[in-house]
């Protein structure tokens, strides 16, 4: 038998359904994302402050503290390197003391 019943049925199904899918999403919390920190990933010392503030505006901290223990000069060359080539601003007075924090936190046996 052919009713024109059966296809409402289905239509009201359907619309019901997106009914709930509507309310599903307005009903779900909002969704936060919060993005992991970066200061408490480096070591705390002297010059640390330096590194934060110069260092972290281009990539994570990750591109020094997982280099290998790597010799004082490699640190004096990265953080020129920095500057030349990436542009990054570190005042002169401040150059020494960094490469001493990277160097006795990154470049030493802890
Ligand atoms: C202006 C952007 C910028 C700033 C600021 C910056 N870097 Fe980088 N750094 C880069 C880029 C780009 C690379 C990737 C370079 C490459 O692949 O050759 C990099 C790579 C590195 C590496 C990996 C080794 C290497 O030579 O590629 C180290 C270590 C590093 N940076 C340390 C530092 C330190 C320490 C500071 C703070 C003085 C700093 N960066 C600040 C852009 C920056």
């Amino acid at each position: 038998m052919k009713t024109h019943t059966n296809g409402t049925m289905k239509r009201m199904a359907l619309w019901s359904l997106a009914g709930l899918a509507l309310v599903g999403a307005l009903g779900a919390a909002p969704v936060r994302i919060e993005l992991p920190l970066e200061a408490p990933v480096l070591k705390p010392g002297p010059g640390r402050d330096i590194a934060l503030s110069h260092c972290l505006t281009c990539h994570s901290a990750e591109y020094f503290t997982t280099q290998p223990l790597l010799p004082r000069a490699y640190w004096q060359g990265a953080v020129e390197k920095m500057q030349s080539k990436f542009g990054a601003t570190v005042p002169a007075e401040q150059v020494a003391p960094l490469v001493d924090y990277l160097f006795g936190s990154y470049g030493k046996k802890p």
